[in-house]
C-alpha cells in the first residue's frame, strides 16, 4: 500500500531554506526517517513549485485510492484550486493530512489562514519534521 507525502513550493530546498525555521534535514532525510519507521507502507516523497502538478497528483491519489499527507506550503495560504482538489480526497473517503513543519499561526498575519484545513481529515503544524511522523502515526493507525 503507497502513501504520498506531497510537497508545495520551496519544499524542495529544505535543509538550507531558513534551516533556524523549517530545520536542517533535507527532504530525503525526512523520508528516510518515515520510510524506515514504517516497512510497511511505500512511502513516496514528492514535491513541486507547480499547483497545477500537485493537483493532479491528488487526482491520481483518489483514482489509486491512496492516503495523502500534504504540506501545501504557501500555497495553503490562497489556492482555492489546492483546495478544490484535496476536498475531492476527503469526499472520497480518503485521509488526507495538512501539515506544517512550522506554526503558521505564530508568524505572519497571512499565514494564519490555510484554505485547505476546513478540507482536510486534520491538520498537524509547528513540530517540525515530527508533524509528518504524527500524520504517519495517525494513518497508520486508522
Ligand atoms: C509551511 C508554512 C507556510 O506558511 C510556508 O509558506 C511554507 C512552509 C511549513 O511547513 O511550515 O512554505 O507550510
Amino acid at each position: 500500500q503507497s502513501i504520498w507525502v506531497i510537497n508545495g513550493p520551496n519544499l524542495g530546498r529544505l535543509g538550507t531554506r531558513q534551516p533556524e525555521i523549517y530545520g536542517t534535514q533535507t527532504g530525503g532525510d525526512i523520508h528516510a526517517v518515515l520510510q524506515g519507521e514504517h516497512p510497511q507502507w511505500d512511502i513516496q516523497w514528492k514535491q513541486s513549485n507547480d499547483e497545477g502538478e500537485i493537483i493532479g497528483w491528488l487526482h491520481e491519489a483518489i483514482d489509486g485510492a491512496i492516503p495523502v499527507v500534504l504540506n501545501p506550503a504557501a500555497f495553503s495560504h490562497y489556492s482555492y484550486a489546492l483546495r478544490d482538489a484535496c476536498a475531492m480526497v476527503t469526499e472520497a473517503g480518503l485521509p488526507l493530512i495538512e501539515v506544517h513543519l512550522s506554526n503558521p499561526a505564530a508568524r505572519e498575519e497571512f499565514r494564519t489562514h490555510s484554505v485547505i484545513s476546513a478540507v482536510a481529515t486534520g491538520v498537524i503544524q509547528g513540530f517540525g519534521a515530527d508533524s509528518y511522523r504524527l500524520a504517519l502515526a495517525h494513518i497508520t493507525a486508522r
